[in-house]
């Protein structure tokens, strides 16, 4: 296993879309576990491939309940080709990234999800996921999309301008 190095905004890995992976052969498998690896040591609760550019829709997420248990978590969640076929419950998430250094914001997220992806062992998975590991996901997914947290927020921030400039029209 190996510590990678993470690319940070505004490398432009991180602004375009990944592309999907055919199967988890063992070089990818190995890129997984590094990534795990390098997850850990930053230390988040999320990366996905192009943050440690690689340009392939390959994620992995922590599935500790909450940040104050994610020291002490070894369960990890590694998923190709994601996408979310259900989501509930819009709640506002508060969230850095590791390509943001010193970047930490507020964005609109699902708070359940139902998803499916390429598994490690090359099968298909649908899995329901919520609370922090939901979040994650939400997270990795944007990455895999080109999209960070700035887009996030720039288009919270238009919908609130427009708001105001309403209430005063
Ligand atoms: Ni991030």
């Amino acid at each position: 296993m190996a510590i990678l190095d993470i690319v940070t905004y505004p490398e432009e890995i991180l602004l375009k879309p990944t592309k999907p992976i055919e199967k988890f052969d063992e070089r990818l498998k190995k890129l997984a576990q590094d990534m795990i690896e390098t997850m850990n040591a930053a230390p988040g609760v999320g990366l996905a491939a192009n943050q440690v550019n690689v340009g392939l829709q390959i994620g992995v997420i922590s599935l500790a309940e909450d940040r104050k248990t994610n020291s002490e978590n070894k369960e990890y969640l590694t998923f190709a080709n994601p996408k979310i076929i259900e989501g509930t419950n819009e709640v506002m998430s508060r969230e850095g990234c590791l390509s943001l250094p010193n970047f930490c914001e507020e964005v609109p997220r699902f708070e359940k999800i139902t998803v499916e992806f390429l598994d490690t062992n090359n099968k298909i998975q649908r899995m329901k996921l919520q609370g922090l590991p939901a979040i994650a996901f939400q997270h990795e997914l944007d990455h895999l999309n080109g999209i960070t947290l700035l887009n996030r927020i720039s288009k919270l921030k238009v919908r609130l301008y427009k708001k105001e400039l309403m209430k005063k029209g």
